[in-house]
């Protein structure tokens, strides 16, 4: 029988969604545990289905899945699947988002808009989720749109790692691609010892995903510009913000982001000169295709493990992040 017993008592076990099952394996390898085998369907007609092979009675379920595209049809698999957990009697169940599906729609900007990043919470909650786990989620206050306990992790530590000797903080400075990340960009400078700009974006309320670039606050011309943004979809608001550090007299534009989205034409405006290096992690999986010169892709499953044994221990996932929370 897959997964890990505590105190003889407790049964942690480990579901994965079809969407991204690498990252579910390097989390279960990760906890020195196993997937439980799942038979995941979908049928002629698009309906899906899941089935446990064996009991998951009284356990500490963790359902994984990655919201790539595409993405509502993963999305609905999770739910079937954390269904199937309650009416099986899973004691605890953790839906494991790495990437937040909807996280955009958070909000109404506009009359008559949907707040979808709630919908998904309520679907969650619905379908018998006694708690979510996610990485980056787009706007903190997405934790309050679920009725339940929240782990929000930061790849934050994953991808300083990466940077902490390459970069020198006398000649860097970190920038914001807009105001909503001004925080965690913040968190950044402060970590890397490194002044802050900020790049003032536009949008067109009318056009998705079409951005333009107004003004930088800060000094970045001579400097290596570290970017940092949570996503990068399209990629014209990260490499617009590159033209314009650039255009300002930035010696070099290096790109960290949590979630590697990269819906056309990301690739192609990523490998533009504007952009001298993109790092990311694999929270959503990254076919052949995707994968580019330029890119670096870092595991985010040592972090998820970390913070699911944490969880079924019952110790603190705060305490991962020493503050950055
Ligand atoms: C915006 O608020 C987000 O943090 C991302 O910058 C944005 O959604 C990325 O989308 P795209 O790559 O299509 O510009």
């Amino acid at each position: 029988m897959s997964g890990i017993k505590a105190n003889g008592q407790k049964r942690l076990v480990l579901i994965s969604g079809r969407a991204h099952p690498a990252l579910a394996e390097q989390i279960a390898d990760e906890l020195g545990s196993e997937l439980v085998p799942t038979d995941s369907r979908t049928f002629a007609n698009g309906e899906i289905y899941a089935r446990f092979d064996e009991s998951v009675r009284g356990s500490d379920a963790f359902v994984i899945q990655s919201h790539t595209q595409p993405i509502n049809e993963w999305l609905m698999e999770q739910l079937i699947m954390v269904d199937a957990l309650k009416r099986a009697s899973a004691k605890r169940i953790t839906v494991v988002a790495p990437f937040y599906p909807y996280a955009r729609q958070d909000k109404k900007g506009r009359g008559r808009e949907p707040i979808s990043a709630r919908l998904v919470a309520d679907l969650f909650k619905v379908a018998g989720a006694d708690r979510i786990m996610s990485v980056d989620l787009h706007a903190a206050q997405i934790q309050g749109f679920f009725d339940g306990p929240v782990d929000h992790l930061f790849a934050m530590p994953v991808l300083l790692e990466h940077f902490r000797n390459q970069l020198d903080a006398s000649t860097l400075t970190v920038v914001s691609p807009d105001m909503g990340r001004v925080r965690v960009a913040d968190m950044w400078s402060d970590k890397l010892g490194a002044p802050l700009a900020i790049i003032h974006k536009r949008r067109d309320p009318l056009v998705p995903n079409k951005v333009t670039v107004h003004e930088i606050v800060g000094d970045v011309k001579g400097r290596v510009c570290l970017v940092v943004d949570d996503l990068i979809d399209t990629g014209r608001t990260i490499v617009h913000a590159a033209e314009a550090l650039k255009a300002a007299g930035a010696v070099g534009v290096v790109i960290a982001a949590t979630h590697a989205v990269f819906s056309d034409p990301a690739v192609e405006l990523l490998s533009s000169d504007a952009v001298d290096s993109v790092v990311v992690t694999d929270t959503l999986p990254l076919p052949p295709e995707k994968i580019f010169d330029k890119l670096t892709v870092l595991p985010i499953a040592p972090l998820l493990a970390r913070a699911i044994k944490a969880v079924f221990e019952d110790d603190s996932v705060t305490s991962m992040f020493d503050g950055a929370a």
